[in-house]
């Protein structure tokens, strides 16, 4: 059984209620729920946390264990040069995942750390991006 892990960054605790127009209106643990039904045949983990090096604990404490690591760094995405070379240092292949389209919106997002590298980057699904993220992982 695969063994994976969505890490989501800051502000992402607020899914539902956090700009639903941008960003739905499910929240995380709805979604979580249905995706693990979906697919029983994946050992799922999640974590989130607002705090960039929480993130980067979390990165270093999966990173040479777990098959796969889905994570959306949300705002420290496209700031921090820490959780860039955290990816870096682990064995882990990451994919990138973003819920909106980050480069049709404002100029500061189509920045990102995470990209150059990870193994690939899923972004303006809305939530799917996490599903079809597991998926790559499966083929
Ligand atoms: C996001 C996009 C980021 O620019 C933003 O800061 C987020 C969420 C997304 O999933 O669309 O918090 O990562």
């Amino acid at each position: 059984m695969k063994k994976l892990i969505i890490i989501n960054g800051p502000n992402l605790n607020l899914l539902g209620k956090r700009e639903p127009n941008i960003y739905g209106s499910l929240t995380f643990t709805e979604f979580l729920e249905e995706v693990k039904t979906k697919y029983k045949n994946v050992d799922l983990d999640y974590y989130q946390s607002n705090i960039e090096g929480e993130l980067i604990d979390k990165l270093h404490e999966v990173g040479f264990e777990f098959d796969g690591i889905i994570l959306n760094a949300a705002a420290y995405t496209h700031t921090s040069v820490g959780i860039g070379d955290a990816i870096k240092a682990i064995e882990t292949p990451v994919i990138e995942v973003h819920i909106s389209n980050t480069f049709g919106r404002e100029e500061f997002r189509h920045q990102s750390f995470v990209s150059p590298n990870a193994k690939g980057v899923i972004l303006g699904f809305g939530l799917q991006s996490y599903e079809l993220a597991i998926q790559s992982f499966l083929n």
